[in-house]
């Protein structure tokens, strides 16, 4: 075990799901040499902290983290853990793969992956109330601002991806009619990148709410999406939606000197502790970061057994329509890739 990584299991059904995961990865021989650390409510009850300084001291050492899902705790002016740690570190791309595993929903063979502006638009949260006499008259005001250099990183990042994973086409989601400086400039900027790729990735263009009912009539011209923060957070759960929702979509935030790799559901306390959970998203999620380390085989492995499993064999919890619980699933699996 060569690679440096931290292990944040969360909360609620986190555990359970990173302890699923972690015996997986072992009978692959994954190569990640886990520092557990705690966050979320975990770590306040624990160290006092939703964001302990030793896990952001560990994340820094590492670069690496495997992140289960953390409950945000109720009350206070408590940030978002996940921005927090999405600004620490300037992981400035989301990304969010979507793939058809189970047969026979709404939509077969989906094969999408998004990318998300992970830092700026308007979710940089510059926002005021101008208040008023009457209320009538209260405003509220909110100011985004997207910067040329990290149109052109978050751009940049997709159209390398889709080089080195054979993705055909990119497709830049804006909406610069209305939107003329903000996404514009994402547009003006992404255009530029494109060009450097002429000839080996084709690029589209779309503009995000038609993008939004096109994902819905026909997804299948999608292949790989890159698009702006609020439209990125928006479609991506769409996307997600397409192949089955939260239980299955994994996500990456993705900086250039940390990577943070979690499944996108959240802690599900109405489940946790009844051997309910699926672990597939955030075993999804690991195996991004085998790609991410440049370990392409064993993610293949990991595929390959999760296609066994839920398509052939058809051995599913309960969200996706089976009967198993999280440990059966786990030794389906871990039979699977072995
Ligand atoms: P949730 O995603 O935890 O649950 C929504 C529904 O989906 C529930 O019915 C749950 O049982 C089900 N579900 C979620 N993951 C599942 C899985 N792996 N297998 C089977 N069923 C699953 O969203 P909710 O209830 O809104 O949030 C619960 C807590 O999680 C909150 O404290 C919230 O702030 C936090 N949260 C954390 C996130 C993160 O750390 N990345 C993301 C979203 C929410
Ligand atoms: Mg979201």
């Amino acid at each position: 075990k060569t690679i440096p990584a931290t292990l944040i299991a969360g909360d609620g059904i986190g555990p359970e799901i990173m302890a699923s995961v972690t015996e997986i990865l072992d009978v692959i021989g994954a190569p990640f040499d886990w520092d557990p650390q705690r966050a979320g409510m975990d770590g306040v009850e624990h160290a006092g902290n939703p964001l302990p300084a030793e896990t952001l001291t560990s994340i820094r050492r590492t670069g690496l983290a495997l992140k289960g899902p953390l409950t945000t705790p109720v009350g206070g002016g408590f940030k978002s853990i996940n921005v927090t740690l999405r600004q620490e570190f300037g992981l400035y791309a989301n990304v969010r793969p979507t793939r058809t595993i189970v047969p026979g929903g709404r939509f077969d063979d989906i094969d999408i992956v998004l990318f998300r502006e992970n830092l700026e638009g308007y979710y940089a949260a510059l926002e005021h109330y101008v208040p008023a006499d009457g209320d009538p008259q209260g405003m509220a005001i909110s100011s985004g601002y997207t910067t040329r250099k990290e149109c052109q990183r978050i751009v940049r990042y997709a159209f390398e991806y889709a080089l080195k994973n054979g993705r055909k086409k990119v497709t830049l989601v804006h909406k610069a009619n209305i939107l003329k400086l903000l996404t514009g400039l994402f547009l003006e900027e992404g255009r530029k990148v494109a060009k450097e790729y002429e000839g080996r990735i084709e690029v589209n263009e779309r503009i995000v709410d038609a993008c939004a009912m096109q994902l819905v009539t026909n997804p299948w011209q999608y292949d790989v999406i890159v698009t702006t923060n609020l439209f990125g957070d928006i479609l991506s759960d769409l996307t997600a939606g397409l192949v089955g929702g939260l239980g299955m979509a994994p996500g990456a935030n993705i900086g250039s000197d940390a990577a943070i790799f979690e499944a996108v559901h959240g802690s599900a306390p109405d489940i946790a502790g009844q051997d309910l959970a699926n672990p597939l998203a955030l075993l999804l999620a690991a195996g991004m970061m085998l790609q991410h380390i440049g370990r392409q085989d064993l993610d293949t492995r990991l595929q390959a057994g999760i296609d066994k499993v839920i398509k052939t064999d058809k051995v599913r919890t309960r969200d996706l329509g089976g009967t198993v619980g999280t440990r059966e699933l786990t030794a389906a699996l871990k039979q699977a890739v072995a």
